[in-house]
């Protein structure tokens, strides 16, 4: 067994974990953040995407043992004070998802696609989301979301600060 100290959705945790133990599996079955989705078993779907220090990561494929001393951000702590995030607004506003299933790794990695790029072009949003799947929607109201809530938060960045700080802020 293995000893991790680890911050999920602004809290602190500390654990033993076999050092096999994925993120994922870390994440849903010790401390309930079930949404967080396991949505295939080849890290490929992208359903499983959390925030690790800011940078998107799909959970199945990070092990527990490698959040050590890190910070991870789930769907469920991605809220600020009971606000959804502007990310999560705009896939609202703009019916970009349908089952559900892909929409907490969508968000999250439209999130870290953001703080990376504030105004992305469509192709660069399309490729910035190509490891994550989603088989309902078509991805159009997928792009339009990530374009409408980049100018959101591009509106309310203040200036001169990074927008990464703004993201995975979320307290549990
Ligand atoms: S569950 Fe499909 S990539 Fe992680
Ligand atoms: S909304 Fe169903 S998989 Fe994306």
């Amino acid at each position: 067994m293995a000893q991790i100290s680890v911050t999920v959705d602004g809290v602190a945790y500390r654990d033993e974990v076999e050092p096999r133990l994925l993120l994922v599996h870390y994440l849903r079955d010790r401390l309930g953040r079930t949404g967080t989705p396991v949505g295939c078993d080849t890290s490929n779907c992208g359903a499983c995407t959390v925030l690790l220090d800011g940078s998107s990561v799909k959970s199945c494929s990070v092990l527990a043992v490698q959040a050590d001393g890190r910070s991870v951000t789930t769907i469920q702590g991605l809220s600020s004070n009971g606000d959804w995030h502007p990310v999560q607004h705009a896939f609202h506003q703009c019916h970009a998802l349908q089952c559900g299933y892909c929409t907490p790794g969508m968000v999250l990695a439209s999130v870290d696609l953001l703080s990376r790029n504030p105004d992305p072009s469509d192709t660069e949003i399309r490729e910035g989301l190509e490891g994550n799947l989603c088989r309902c929607t078509g991805y159009q109201n997928i792009v339009a979301a990530v374009r409408s809530a980049g100018a959101v938060m591009r509106e309310r960045a203040p200036q001169g600060e990074p927008q990464r700080e703004q993201a995975g802020s979320g307290v549990a």
